[in-house]
């Protein structure tokens, strides 16, 4: 007899996107994310906006992913949320209501780390995206993480490398803002970046030890870089805008690319997984797929829209913690910061 599947809602709220998503076991049936605009003319996110907007949408959202589903809420197996780390006011809204929706439907809750959701979205079912296979090393690269992970199991995995100061994602959002570009700046640069020379502006690398990363320092090495031209020209930014953005892109990815050659010295493992918003960069997506024949590593890029916030990945979770029944009580809390 066929096994009936598992269907999972997924909600995540961790930041400034509400997000829901409906699976059936691996696969997606819906994944909705309501962005909210409003941060943009603050040039960042405001966390007491972010826990409002989160109100106002999670009813909608959820709404909709059920029906584009074309499920109805009774045949629902469990109901995951994101856990933590993130914003509290905006993990309180989706756990909240995860709870409530569970204890109203007498079905399992699922608490799922959101940095584990960016790792584990690889095994999101889907047409041409291969799964990783087992150990391998993750590079999550988010607006508020920046990690090398060795990933041995669903479950078993440690950080071996991580940020010391801001996430790269800030250092996108950060150089962006110093050019004026509004938040989030990071797909701007990328746009832009595409049509520049990435030797034009020489930047340095940070020192720093072992697998770790730095990132405040680069940010105001472009700081004084910018204003120094700007004394000079003070259409530096127009006239440059391209090579700037270029230049900016490149050092991040040197950055990355260094790192991630240690870790794979270290580890001996040769397959990489990126994941979280930073991974939708082009030029990160094409110097690891050039890195498949230049350095003999098999690399995973994730389907765009699993790349920055989103349910399906913590559906994801989700499921493979139904499997296993490790399920939660309502007792259950978010949490801003979380352990691995
Ligand atoms: O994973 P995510 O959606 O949220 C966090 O968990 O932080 O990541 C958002 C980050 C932002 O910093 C945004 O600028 C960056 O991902 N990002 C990009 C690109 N798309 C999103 N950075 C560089 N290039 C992109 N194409
Ligand atoms: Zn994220």
């Amino acid at each position: 007899m066929l096994k009936a599947p598992i269907y999972i809602l997924a909600i995540e709220s961790s930041c400034d996107d509400t997000a829901a998503a409906v699976l059936s076991n691996n696969k997606v049936l819906s994944n909705i994310v309501a962005r909210q605009a409003i941060h943009e003319q603050y040039g960042g996110v405001v966390p007491e906006l972010a826990s409002r907007a989160h109100q106002q949408n999670i009813v909608p959202v959820i709404d909709v992913a059920l029906k584009n589903a074309n499920i109805n809420k009774n045949q629902l197996s469990a109901i995951a949320f994101t856990q933590g780390p993130g914003l509290m006011g905006s993990l309180l809204v989706g756990s909240s209501f995860a709870k409530s929706m569970a204890m109203a439907l007498n079905i399992p809750l699922i608490a799922v780390n959101h940095m584990h959701a960016h790792i584990l979205a690889h095994f999101i079912d889907e047409d041409g995206f291969d799964k990783p296979k087992f150990p391998f090393l993750a590079l999550t690269i988010s607006g508020g993480h920046t990690q090398i992970v060795v990933v041995k199991s669903f479950f078993d995995m440690g950080i071996i490398g991580e940020t010391t100061d801001d996430a790269v994602g800030e250092a996108f959002d950060k150089s962006a803002k110093i050019l004026g570009f509004p938040y989030p700046g990071g797909p701007l640069i990328d746009k832009y970046a595409q049509l520049g020379n990435p030797k034009a502006f020489k930047f340095t690398k940070p020192k720093v030890p072992n697998l770790d990363f730095s990132f405040s320092g680069l940010k105001t090495q472009i700081l004084y870089f910018i204003r120094n031209n700007v004394i000079l020209n003070e259409n530096f930014i127009e006239e440059n805008r391209n090579d700037i953005c270029a230049s900016i892109q490149n050092i991040i990815i040197e950055i990355l690319m260094e790192k991630l050659k240690l870790a794979v010295k270290q580890t001996g493992i040769t397959q990489i997984a990126i994941g979280g918003g930073v991974s939708a960069n082009s030029g990160i997506r094409n110097t690891l797929k050039e890195s498949e024949k230049k350095l003999g590593w098999k690399t995973f890029i994730p389907k765009f829209e699993y790349t920055t916030d989103n349910a399906a990945m913590i559906g994801i979770v989700g499921y493979h913690k139904f499997l296993e029944n490790q399920f939660n009580n309502a007792s259950v809390v978010a949490k801003a910061r979380i352990e691995f």
